[in-house]
């Protein structure tokens, strides 16, 4: 594996962590304590090209490759994991999902506004009794001549609120499990579709979740995506490459606790010496680093297998279970490094230990994780 950056990923790096530094660091504390969406930020990450990363230009993209993508990323996320994932759903679940599966029609309608950050996208497949267990779904739509009459509820839908299209995944035939599942375009001025409250969140409170009502719910048989009973399977396809974006995020939220760390352990001084001074201290740091490294590694390896178009489910399994667990404990142990201060609001550093919990539980725990890599090191030859 090259490990060298190249010219253009450097640039990305750059415009990704200058943008954050001047348009997501200033009032992401706010945001949070608000609950606020950042709709000025993601409209600029829109014009820089941030939200269709991976789609070719003639369809609105940037162009790049997921390495690109994922560097920009943990700039982002190590700013504000809430923009993060806005940008991580509409990349990774939406974009990439109507690039592979959509016909050209519904690409030059949808993916070119998309990409380009025009309009916002979001991705519809839980339900209330169905999480983890995915196809046990059961809002419905039944074709009615050259329309389908959609009634049922989804829930925790990222970007519910501000979004203008949903990709939605719902049965179209009873008693075949997996097999009557299809996927559906879903524009938010559609009679019938309608939309909960605000969900109020532990964290990433900055990106917005609802629950999505279909009450005969009309939608033209074109946004259809690919032939009825294939919306499971284009659901998880999609899902490999969404547990990129989302492992970037929990390395942004690793990387940034790391870093905070170190600045406070040269700065605070207690006993006469700055903390970084004590072995305690310096043990945290040196696991957080070897920890972000590694959770680095293997996101970089599943984004470079995707890029070569080789199978990489199970490493992109491997990266967000790893990637959200490094999350967790570097943000928890950088609350401990800054004590007191670390558990006021003001530091910051408290939203990084409740924004890196949802990065274990959302596009598929980190027990699904497991379970679909030891599914397949059994099935491996
Ligand atoms: N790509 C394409 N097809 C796949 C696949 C993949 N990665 N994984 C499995 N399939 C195929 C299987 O081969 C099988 O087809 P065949 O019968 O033809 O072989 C079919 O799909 C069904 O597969 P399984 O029998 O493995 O299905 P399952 O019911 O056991 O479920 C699961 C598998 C991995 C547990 C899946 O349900 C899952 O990923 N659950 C987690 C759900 C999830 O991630 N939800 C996220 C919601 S979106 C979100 O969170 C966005 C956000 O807010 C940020």
């Amino acid at each position: 594996m090259d490990f060298n950056l190249t010219e253009e990923q450097q640039l990305i790096q750059k415009t990704a962590r200058d943008f954050a530094r001047d348009h997501l660091r200033p009032g992401v504390i706010e945001r949070d304590e608000k609950a606020e969406f950042p709709k000025e930020q993601i409209k600029m990450m829109g014009e820089l090209g941030f939200l269709g990363m991976m789609i070719p230009e003639e369809f609105g993209g940037a162009g790049m490759d997921t390495i690109s993508y994922c560097l920009a990323m943990e700039e982002i996320a190590k700013a504000d994991a809430s923009a993060a994932v806005v940008m991580s759903v509409n990349n990774s679940l939406v974009c990439a999902l109507l690039y592979k599966y959509a016909n050209e029609n519904q690409k030059q309608k949808y993916l070119t506004k998309l990409a380009s950050g025009e309009l916002l996208g979001a991705f519809s497949l839980s339900e209330p009794q169905s999480g983890s267990d995915a196809s046990n779904m059961r809002t419905f739509a039944k074709q009615d001549g050259d329309h389908y009459i959609i009634n049922g509820t989804k829930n925790w839908v990222t970007n519910g609120i501000s979004s203008d299209i949903v990709i939605l995944m719902c049965m179209t035939e009873k008693d075949v499990g997996y097999k009557g599942i299809s996927t559906f375009i879903v524009e938010k001025s559609f009679e019938g579709l309608s939309k909960g409250k605000k969900e109020n969140k532990l964290g990433i409170r900055g990106s917005d979740t609802c629950e999505l009502y279909f009450d005969d719910c009309k939608l033209p048989v074109e946004n259809r995506i690919g032939e009825e009973g294939e919306g499971f399977k284009i659901a998880l396809g999609t899902l490999d490459g969404g547990r990129v974006g989302i492992a970037t995020q929990a390395l942004g939220i690793a990387a940034e606790s790391l870093e905070r760390s170190v600045e406070y352990a040269k700065e605070r001084k207690q006993f006469g010496k700055a903390i970084g001074q004590f072995g305690a201290i310096q043990s945290k740091l040196a696991q957080m680093a070897i920890h972000v490294d590694a959770a680095r590694l293997l996101i970089h390896r599943a984004a470079k297998l995707k890029d070569e178009e080789k199978p990489f489910g199970k490493e992109a399994a491997m990266a967000k279970n790893f990637a959200s667990k490094v999350a967790m404990d570097a943000s928890t142990q950088c609350v401990q490094i800054f004590g007191g201060t670390g558990y006021m609001k003001e530091t910051g550093v408290e939203r990084l230990m409740r924004d890196a919990k949802i990065t274990q539980i959302y596009e598929g725990t980190s027990e699904i994780q497991e379970m679909i890599i030891a599914r397949a090191l059994l099935e491996e030859k």
